[in-house]
């Protein structure tokens, strides 16, 4: 058991399955206490008796982070059962694969509503906790696509780097305060993502590129969790290649047609990485 981690307080929200799941068992093997937020509480409730089972203790509650109320009674139930909260992982999400045209209202103002709105809620009402006790860490769990777009990942790509912008202007304004926040930048991850973007999008989606596990992602979370920084990259050669690619546009388009033709599998189809 981690001597850092051990008894540390994180909320994770989006923890019913995928990346926010896998952190919530690395994060129990140390023995955290942990908070879990999700709509499914079966899958929640599945996810803490594997934490209990490692070691840590986990509490449940049902969280759509797009309403603002039920994160703050998430992270409520933290400083109740646990009299704090230590860490704030912000990673519920989903992600849609739309040509930019084509994008419907409804489809828009939902990923806006959860991926940007969710996390800002999360990150606020954070902060007020956090700040009078001058320590916390917020974690935003964003992706690659924040520094650089892909076609008919519009929606999805906007909302990331919006996260990042919050989380960037958000540092700065706690720099003092004992309250850290940091990003984090996967890319493609094997979890149910791609299965929940096409059920919304209504078109097959696939991984483009480099596909890491949740469980490694989810071990690098947990070394970020032990010592702060601004932002994790998990494929760290993607950071500089996207880097690259800011200095160069015109060439990042070229290479990135050419990756899409390779990758197309008909009408109807989108390949995405991000
Ligand atoms: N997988 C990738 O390739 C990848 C790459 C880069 C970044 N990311 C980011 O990683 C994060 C986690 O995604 P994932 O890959 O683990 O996908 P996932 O397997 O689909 O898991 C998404 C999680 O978010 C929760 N969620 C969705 N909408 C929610 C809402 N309104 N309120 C509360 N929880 C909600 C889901 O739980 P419920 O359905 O039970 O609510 C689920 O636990 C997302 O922010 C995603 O953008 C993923």
């Amino acid at each position: 058991m981690s001597q850092t981690l051990a008894g540390k307080v994180v909320v994770i929200t989006g923890a019913s399955g995928g990346l926010g799941a896998a952190t919530a068992l690395a994060l129990g093997r140390r023995g955290c206490h942990l908070v879990l937020g999700a709509r499914r509480r079966d899958q929640l409730t599945e996810v803490a008796q594997q934490v209990r089972r490692l070691g840590g203790q986990a509490e449940v509650q049902i969280c759509d982070v797009a309403q603002r109320a039920q994160v703050r009674q998430l992270l409520a139930l933290a400083q109740k059962k646990f009299s704090r909260v230590d860490v704030a992982i912000a990673n519920a999400g989903f992600g849609l694969c739309a040509a930019v045209a084509d994008i419907t209202d409804a489809q828009m103002e939902e990923i806006w509503r959860v991926n940007f709105l969710g996390t800002w809620y999360v990150m606020a009402e954070a902060a007020a906790l956090m700040r009078p006790r001058g320590t916390g860490h917020i974690i935003v769990i964003s992706s690659a696509v924040a520094r650089r777009a892909l076609p008919y990942m519009g929606a999805y790509a906007a909302t990331k780097a919006a996260q990042l912008s919050l989380v960037e202007a958000q540092r700065l304004e706690l720099t003092g305060s004992g309250v850290t926040v940091s990003s984090v930048h996967p890319v493609s991850t094997r979890t149910n993502f791609f299965t929940v973007a096409a059920q919304r999008s209504g078109c097959r989606v696939k991984a483009l590129g480099i596909i890491q596990s949740a469980e490694s992602v989810a071990e690098k979370i947990v070394r970020l969790v032990e010592r702060p920084r601004p932002e994790l990259w998990p494929h760290r050669a993607s950071r500089w290649a996207l880097g690259l690619a800011a200095v160069l546009p015109a060439l990042t388009d070229y290479a990135m047609r050419r990756l899409l033709r390779s990758c197309h599998r008909g009408k109807g189809q989108h390949a995405a990485r991000h």
